[in-house]
């Protein structure tokens, strides 16, 4: 299998796993993905960069098998879809050096088994030259784990970001323009394991905002061609104004919280207030993860389980409780069949999310009339806030 060029002696080597339906048995993976690995050719040396899934690993052992010699591999992030083809790298190519962030290190050691005694750290803004191919190491924590670093080649303008930049999407097309389709799939997987470190990112963008860049080489999804796109994009979503949108993660079991969602969706809509409701029995999480970039508004409703909430909009919360999004607003609306602690329960499972709490609309059984009123007064009051806010 011959590897294709991305530019003159830069080689793609990596694979495409069309059939993957779930990363971490979480994140929902409805095009599949890629793991993304470089060949870059200097004059007198050659670097990997980055190595592949082990399920994958095949492949990369194909593109490099007319590949005699490699002198460097460069390890941008220790995650396994990224470093668990290293062991069977070293081993094909044993006198080649691994080079990795000073953080990296030891994790490499904890999560492959590698010797930590072999590997050479390289500093933040540290070169190698390769022979006419200069690659440049930055560190870029957090993107999304501690050790993340982008590796740079200046003659040619590339930055390998690995994770930060990317996108799950598997396609045969190398590389992708300002699309809104790789934006949407990039900002899902944003959402998904970088939104957490959010201020961190920020200052990662700072850290490359005068780096000439002409193509963006991510460890997973499309080249960009037109990199600034996707890096504008990464700017909005990380900066700290939210939009004029609320998501309301939701389930029924009775059709009682079914009805206070239904009129809350309409009222907020009549008073200009864009909304995403995730019934969470059938929601795809990644979506209400996307949502959950923007939103000014968290609205959470739930029936009650004996005397909780429900598990499915109980996880929702915990997931955006992970994921820290910059909602500045938050209410609870639900029901209940005879008593329950439901709203104080999911008070207490999002402690990170640093929000004005409004009043709960909270009915016994069937809404009463009494009950929609109270569906408006929030309505309005989110319609307010956001107003106050300076969001429409
Ligand atoms: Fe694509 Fe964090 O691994």
């Amino acid at each position: 299998m011959k590897p294709r060029e991305i530019v003159p002696g830069v080689l793609a080597v990596g694979a495409q796993d069309f059939d993957r339906r779930l990363f971490d048995a979480l994140i929902p993976l409805p095009d599949g993905t890629s793991y993304n690995a470089y060949l870059v050719r200097g004059r007198e040396k050659t670097a990997l960069v980055d190595a592949v899934e082990p399920t994958m690993l095949h492949v990369l052992e194909a593109y490099l098998e007319d590949v005699p010699r490699v002198d460097y591999v460069i390890s941008n992030h220790t995650e396994q879809d990224h470093s668990g083809g290293l062991p069977w790298v070293l081993e094909r190519y044993p006198a080649a050096q691994l080079l990795s962030s000073e953080p990296a290190k030891p994790m490499l050691a904890d999560h492959l088994g590698l010797d930590a005694a072999k590997i050479r750290t390289v500093a933040d803004g540290e070169k190698i030259d390769l022979g006419g191919k200069t690659l440049r190491f930055i560190y870029t924590p957090w993107v999304h784990w501690p050790e993340t670093m982008s590796t740079y080649l200046e003659e040619d303008k590339v930055l390998f970001s690995c994770d930060w930049f990317g996108s799950h999407m598997a396609q045969t097309d190398l590389f992708i323009d300002g699309a809104d389709c790789i934006l949407a799939e990039a900002k899902r997987y944003y959402a998904e394991i970088m939104m957490p470190f959010r201020k961190i990112v920020q200052k990662d963008l700072d850290k490359i905002k005068d780096l000439d860049i002409r193509l963006i080489a991510p460890s997973h999804g499309p080249i960009h061609r037109d990199p600034q796109s996707i890096i504008q994009a990464y700017r909005d979503w990380t900066d700290d104004k939210p939009h004029n949108t609320v998501v309301i993660p939701w389930v029924t079991m009775h059709g009682s919280t079914a009805i206070l969602v239904g009129r809350l969706v309409d009222a907020l809509a009549a008073r200009g207030v864009t909304v995403f409701p995730f019934n969470m029995a059938t929601a795809d999480i990644g979506k209400l993860a996307m949502s959950l970039v923007d939103a000014a508004t968290l609205v959470v409703a739930a029936p009650t389980v004996h005397v909780g909430p429900h598990p499915m909009v109980f996880n929702a919360v915990v997931l955006a409780n992970a994921l820290r999004p910059k909602v500045r607003f938050a209410a609870i609306v639900g029901s209940y069949g005879w008593a329950g602690k439901m709203a104080d329960t999911l008070k207490a499972a999002m402690p990170n999310l640093k929000v004005e709490l409004l009043p709960a609309v909270i009915c016994k059984g069937l809404p009463k009339p009494s009950d929609l009123e109270a569906i408006d007064k929030l309505a309005d009051a989110i319609a307010a806030k956001h107003r106050e806010a300076g969001l429409f």
